[in-house]
């Protein structure tokens, strides 16, 4: 990154060669490093799309956005190198001096030599109009064109930095990054929402195996189990890629394909070292997203959702709520609320639950613990309060998202886990996650985060098909 003193000289130094710089003469800059640059001067050529063209007698201005910046970069040129052509939306290469600018909202301006269209745009037909504010619904709509917003291009740079953020706390922190398949043969959660793997030309000859992989395939609904495997000797690992959910929702919060960010971590005998680095993960990230993006995070709690800063700020500065599953349902049940589902003790926690119960703990997020045995996963660590009564899980909530997080301490001790499988008939399947026990097994436990329901929760964004570039959902795989 620039600082904000860079030379112009040193950004050119950085330009490409002169073999790469087809028709021109001055060195390639990116808009934000044209922005940066203190000490205008000297030839440059800069590329970008026109984000609006104002045309007036003696002068023609283009603000041109290459998505280096949310800020444009601010032409002035001569009316003569007007032309049809140069419209909203088309992309160009401009060729000129860049010099201080008389506006007040930049430092500096390209005065054009020459102006090159390299893609006209129809603004008729183009969906996103000049000047307008599109609301996230239309712009959803043109999943192939809407990098070119303002709100969805400074999206894709949080995104990139958000992602970047998640890796360093991890490698700053001791834990080994793992690539975990994406296809696999096992259901992790055991929920059934998986989709399967199949070729699509069905080759399989008479008496051989008609799967490719001579076993049922699916796409990885988590990494866990195999993150599990590696903290077999490793004390911390972590994976952060796409995950499959076959799930019949459209709901404003669930995808078929989003990533997820899992943490797996050795001898830890206690839940609360891992919702400790729940928090500290939400705590580190955003703290690093806020002062690198800082200008597209204040467009969405500017326009997107006002009023959403502070709400952020009030996560960020208190320290998360605890509570068991039995409590939560104990303030359920007094609550004033006529819930659409009565909250009873084994029931799972719907979202008319989890809404009021971070309102309850006055909308900073709640880690709820010790969730019943039947409504977590054969993984999951039996606590000692009756036989299969409790389980040490965690599901971590937030405002206006729900569910971010979920997390457990998993069972470790080979008696407990074989028979929890041979109940559920899946010992020969886990056969190898039994192993993982009887060879030199220790305490352990995770978490795993929805990358998207993160964004959400820090941006403010109302629907989840808007913080990641190509949404798949129920019905909808458009591209
Ligand atoms: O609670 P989940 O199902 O937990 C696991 O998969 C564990 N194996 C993770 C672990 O311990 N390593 O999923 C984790 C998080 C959820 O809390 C939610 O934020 C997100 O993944 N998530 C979804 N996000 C978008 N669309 C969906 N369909 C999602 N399903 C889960
Ligand atoms: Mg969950």
């Amino acid at each position: 990154m620039l600082g904000a003193g860079a030379s112009l000289a040193r950004l050119l130094r950085r330009a490409p060669p002169l073999c790469l710089q087809r028709r021109s003469r001055g060195g390639r800059l990116r808009v934000r490093e044209a922005l940066a640059a203190q000490a205008p001067g000297g030839d440059v050529r800069v590329q970008g799309w026109v984000r609006s063209v104002r045309s007036q007698k003696e002068v023609l201005f283009l603000d041109i956005n290459d998505g280096t910046s949310l800020q444009n970069l601010q032409v002035v040129a001569d009316p003569k190198l007007e032309s049809r052509d140069l419209g909203f939306g088309s992309s160009v290469e401009v060729q000129g001096k860049l010099v201080k600018s008389h506006n007040r909202k930049q430092n500096v301006e390209l005065q054009a030599e020459d102006i090159n269209i390299v893609g006209p745009c129809d603004p008729m037909a183009f969906p996103f109009k000049l000047k307008a504010r599109h609301a996230m619904d239309y712009t959803r709509q043109f999943p192939h064109l809407r990098c070119r917003t303002n709100t969805f291009s400074s999206l894709l740079r949080i995104r990139s930095k958000a992602t970047a953020a998640i890796h360093s706390y991890f490698q700053d922190n001791g834990y080994v990054h793992i690539h975990t398949p994406v296809i696999t043969s096992n259901d992790c959660e055991g929920a059934g929402e998986l989709f399967q793997v199949e070729t699509a030309s069905k080759t399989s000859e008479p008496g051989k195996n008609p799967h490719f992989f001579n076993v049922p395939a699916f796409l990885t609904v988590s990494g866990q189990l195999h993150l599990e495997v590696v903290t077999g000797g490793f004390v911390r690992a972590f994976t952060f890629g796409p995950t499959f959910r076959a799930e019949n929702s459209q709901s404003r919060r669930h995808l078929s394909e989003f990533y997820m960010v899992e943490a797996e971590i050795s001898f830890t005998e206690s839940l609360q070292d891992i919702m400790q680095e729940m928090e500290n993960l939400f705590k580190a990230s955003a703290a690093a997203i806020l002062s690198r993006c800082q200008e597209d995070v204040e467009l969405f709690h500017k326009y997107v959702a006002p009023g959403h800063k502070d709400k952020l700020d009030h996560m960020l500065k208190n320290k998360f709520v605890i509570m068991s599953y039995s409590e939560a349902i104990e303030v359920l049940k007094k609550a004033p609320e006529a819930f659409s589902f009565k909250p009873e003790w084994g029931c799972d926690l719907k979202k008319e639950h989890e809404k009021y119960l971070v309102k309850h703990c006055a909308d900073i997020p709640v880690f709820i613990i010790n969730y019943p045995y039947d409504l977590k996963p054969f993984y999951a660590r039996e606590n000692e309060d009756g036989p299969q009564r409790t389980v040490e899980a965690v599901d971590l909530l937030v405002p206006g998202v729900g569910e971010l997080y979920g997390g457990s301490l998993r069972e470790e001790r080979l008696h407990v886990l074989q028979s929890r499988l041979d109940r559920l008939g899946l010992l020969d399947t886990y056969q190898w996650y039994l192993d993982l026990r009887q060879f030199g097994t220790v305490p352990h436990g995770g978490f795993g985060m929805g990358f998207e329901r993160y964004l959400q929760c820090i941006l403010g964004v109302d629907n989840i098909k808007d913080v990641i570039p190509f949404p798949r959902f129920t019905h909808c795989c458009l591209l």
